[in-house]
C-alpha cells in the first residue's frame, strides 16, 4: 500500500457520467490531497493527511511544491507506425493543392504505405517507440495504435508485429487495431469489395491466430470504401469475434449512421456529421470521437462536439497522429484548441482525453481517480487544475505514474 501526496489540488474525475455535456462545478476538486494504491490500483483518495492517520502503515512518497494530480490521458485514435514523413503534402496543401492533385503527384496515403512497407522492422520499431515516448512525455498513458500502412498480408502483419513488440519494452498500455480496411492499395488489381473478401479471408484470421489485435477499422469515404460494401465488412468482422472502429463522416456525411448500425465502439472524425445522425449517435453506445488533429493539419472545420455533448453523446477526443492529415501529435493542445472553437467545459475535454476515450477502446477501468481503477496519474506543476489547458499543451507534465508506479 502507497500513500502518494500532498497535492495541491486531485481532479478525479469521480462520479462523471459517461455521456453528454458536464458543467465544472460537477467536478470533484479534493484540495491537499492523496492517493492511495494498492499495488496497480486505486484504493482510495481524500484528504492526505486524513489517509494518513487512516493508513499509518502506507508507505508514502512525498510530493515537493504545489503540484496539482489527474488521471493520465488516454489517446483513442492514433497511425503512429508508420515509415516517411509527408511534410510535402502539407507544403502543397497549403499552397492550394488538392487532396488528388497531392495524390496524383505521389503524395497521400499510398506513399506512406510505400514508405512503411519499404523500412525495415528495426527502424519502424525504433520510430514508433519514440513516438510512444513522445506522447508518454504529454501524460498519456494508453494508446491506441492502428495498422493501415501495410495494406497486404505481410505488410499488415509486420506492423501489428511491431506494435506487439513495442509493448514489451514500454508501460504504456497500447491498444492495437486492424486497419487493413484504409484504402484499396494500387497493387490491388480487383475490386474493393475483393479487397475487403480479401481482409476478411487472408488478414483477419492470422490477426487473430496471432492475437495481434482484437479491433477492426475501415475508412468509409467517396476516395476509399463505400457505404454498403463497408456496413457488409464490419458485420462479418463483428462475426470473427472483433470490436469495431470507424473512420466516419470525415468529408462524407453517412457512415456514422453504418457504425451505429453496426454496434461500432467508436466513429471517429465526424466534421461532416449531419444533425439528424448527431442525435442518432447520442441515442447509442457509440463512442463519437473527435480529432482536432486532422482538422488542424488539413484546415478543415472542427467535428461538432458542442452539438454532440448537447445531445448527450459520449464525446471522446484523440490525436489522430498520422504522417498525412495529423502530423502534429499533441492531444493536450489539440483538445485545448477544440474547447476554445467549439466551446466545451473543462471537464468535457478532460472527461474526453480520460475516461471516455478508454470506454471506446473497451477500457473501463481507467481515466478517473476512484477506487478500483487503475492508478494511472500524472501531475503538473502548478495550483491550479485550470492551468492545464489554459497554456494549450506548453504546461508540461512533472511526474507520471503507471500503475501506482513513477515513471
Ligand atoms: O484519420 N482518414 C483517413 N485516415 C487518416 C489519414 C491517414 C493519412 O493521411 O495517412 C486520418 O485522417
Ligand atoms: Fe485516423
Amino acid at each position: 500500500m502507497k500513500l502518494t501526496g500532498p497535492f495541491k489540488q486531485v481532479v478525479t474525475l469521480a462520479n462523471l457520467p459517461l455521456r453528454g455535456k458536464l458543467s465544472d462545478d460537477q467536478l470533484e476538486i479534493i484540495a491537499e490531497g492523496g492517493i492511495l494504491t494498492d499495488q496497480d490500483k486505486i484504493l482510495k483518495v481524500g484528504n492526505y493527511k486524513a489517509l494518513k492517520s487512516e493508513h499509518p502503515e502506507a508507505e508514502t512518497e512525498d510530493i515537493i511544491g504545489e503540484q496539482v494530480a489527474i488521471p493520465a490521458f488516454v489517446d483513442s485514435h492514433t497511425h503512429i507506425c508508420f515509415g516517411g514523413n509527408r511534410a510535402n503534402d502539407f507544403a502543397m496543401r497549403n499552397a492550394g493543392k488538392s487532396y488528388l492533385e497531392i495524390a496524383e503527384s505521389g503524395g497521400g496515403i499510398w506513399s506512406s504505405v510505400q514508405h512503411t512497407r519499404k523500412a525495415t522492422e528495426e527502424e519502424l520499431l525504433k520510430t514508433l517507440l519514440a513516438r510512444i515516448d513522445f506522447l508518454l512525455a504529454l501524460g498519456i498513458t494508453t494508446i491506441e495504435i492502428k495498422s493501415g500502412y501495410g495494406l497486404d498480408v505481410e505488410n499488415e502483419l509486420k506492423m501489428l508485429r511491431i506494435i506487439k513488440k513495442a509493448q514489451e519494452s514500454t508501460r504504456v498500455t497500447l491498444v492495437p487495431t486492424c486497419l487493413s480496411a484504409h484504402l484499396k492499395p494500387r497493387d490491388f488489381e480487383e475490386s474493393n469489395q475483393e479487397y475487403l473478401q480479401y481482409i476478411l479471408t487472408e488478414i483477419l484470421p492470422k490477426v487473430k491466430e496471432e492475437d495481434l489485435a482484437k479491433r477492426v477499422d475501415i475508412f468509409i469515404e467517396k476516395s476509399a470504401f463505400q457505404p454498403e460494401e463497408s456496413k457488409n465488412f464490419l458485420l462479418k468482422a463483428k462475426d470473427l469475434g472483433f470490436d469495431i472502429t470507424v473512420h466516419a463522416d470525415q468529408f462524407t456525411p453517412g457512415s456514422s449512421r453504418i457504425a451505429v448500425e453496426v454496434g461500432a465502439k467508436s466513429a471517429d472524425h465526424l466534421e461532416a456529421t449531419i444533425d439528424e445522425d448527431i442525435e442518432f449517435l447520442a441515442q447509442s453506445e457509440t463512442v463519437a470521437t473527435a480529432l482536432p488533429g486532422a482538422s488542424l493539419g488539413l484546415g478543415e472545420k472542427f467535428t461538432p462536439a458542442r452539438k454532440l455533448l448537447d445531445a448527450g453523446a459520449i464525446v471522446a477526443i484523440a490525436s489522430d497522429w498520422n504522417p498525412g492529415s495529423a502530423p502534429m501529435g499533441n492531444l493536450i493542445t489539440q483538445a485545448s484548441i477544440l474547447a476554445t472553437f467549439e466551446k466545451l467545459t473543462t471537464a468535457e475535454v478532460l472527461a474526453g482525453i480520460t475516461f471516455r476515450s478508454a470506454f471506446a477502446l473497451g477500457l473501463e477501468n481507467r481515466g478517473k481517480l476512484e477506487a478500483g481503477f487503475k492508478a494511472d496519474y500524472i501531475t503538473f506543476k502548478t495550483d491550479n487544475f485550470q492551468n492545464i489547458l489554459y497554456h494549450q499543451g506548453s504546461l508540461k507534465c512533472e511526474h507520471i505514474y503507471i500503475g501506482g508506479v513513477q515513471i
